[in-house]
């Protein structure tokens, strides 16, 4: 394991046999859902943890971002959700990052969406799917749509704790109570387990006095869920998406890679079974 020499690098309980699933969720687009997944989980990894990084969004973001090419796979979650019997282990890749593997998406997934609604326990889906990958794993995020839908529900469903990357611009907050009633509805309803981990400020820039003040009015409204860690505006991360590998690797001592690295930690503290 690649424990050595990382700071706060430390096992897990080996208590825990199975995954912590963590779902990164807003409906609002472009915030850094899958910016955040990529880069949360091979921070993750480099601090000995092994993670899943499930594509659930039928744009198949997450999938290029870690250099795969969506049109060309064989098989995609899609399989997995409605091909009954289709072992999940086949549609799994690794990544070029140590202890980080990929279930990739495209946009077959849409039409799971559409076919799911007349399922049996739909909202169950991806939760039955995902079971048996759960003990070869110390966390699984899934990388959401922007789209409170039937597939975001199912990630709901699945999770053990969701975070919510919020962009620090003017419109931010809009559409947030939106979000948290549907998670507290699936918290009611399907997934009395489900926690909210905490809100991360993404694409902040501390010099300008805007992107300061949406920042104190998160806090304000949010407290002590917010992440302390912040991610910084910077080009590196359109960078790292046309090279297809997340920060940590393409920029490791880059202050973009710290920033996630000190996210993994505050995760960490958060989710003591992660
Ligand atoms: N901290 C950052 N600084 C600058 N650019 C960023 C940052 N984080 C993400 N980006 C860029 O912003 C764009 C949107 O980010 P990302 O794809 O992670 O958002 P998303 O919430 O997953 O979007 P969608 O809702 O479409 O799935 C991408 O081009 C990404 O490279
Ligand atoms: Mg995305």
């Amino acid at each position: 394991m690649p424990l050595f020499g990382i700071p706060g690098a430390r096992p897990r309980d080996p208590g825990f046999t199975q995954a912590f699933v963590i779902a990164l969720c807003n409906q609002k687009g472009g915030v850094g859902k899958t910016t955040t997944t990529i880069n949360l989980g091979a921070a993750l990894a480099e601090l000995g943890r092994k993670v899943l990084l499930v594509d659930f969004d039928p744009q198949g973001s997450l999938s290029v971002g870690m250099g795969l090419n969506p049109h060309s796979l064989d098989a995609s979650i899609y399989d997995l959700l409605m091909v009954r019997g289709t072992d999940p282990h086949t549609i799994v890749r690794p990544t070029k990052v140590d202890q980080l593997d990929i279930l990739p998406a495209n946009i077959d997934l849409s039409a799971a969406e559409v076919q799911l609604v007349s399922e049996v326990a739909r909202e169950h889906t991806l939760s039955r799917a995902l079971e048996p990958l759960k003990p070869e794993y110390d966390v699984i995020l899934i990388d959401c749509a922007p789209s409170l839908g039937l597939l975001t529900v199912n990630a709901l469903t699945c999770a053990d704790g969701v975070i919510i990357p919020l962009e620090a611009e003017f419109f931010a907050l809009r559409g947030v109570a939106m979000l948290t009633d549907t998670i507290s509805k699936v918290q009611e309803r399907l997934n009395n387990k489900l926690q909210m981990i905490g809100i991360l400020g993404t694409m902040y820039d501390p010099r300008t006095l805007h992107n300061r003040e949406v920042l104190d009015r998160v806090q304000e409204a949010f407290g002590d869920k917010v992440f302390e860690t912040k991610i910084r505006r910077t080009v590196k991360f359109p960078e790292t998406t046309v090279a297809g590998e997340p920060i940590t690797s393409y920029a490791p001592t880059s202050p973009a890679a710290q920033q996630y690295r000190d996210l993994a930690q505050e995760v960490l503290a958060r989710c003591p079974a992660a």
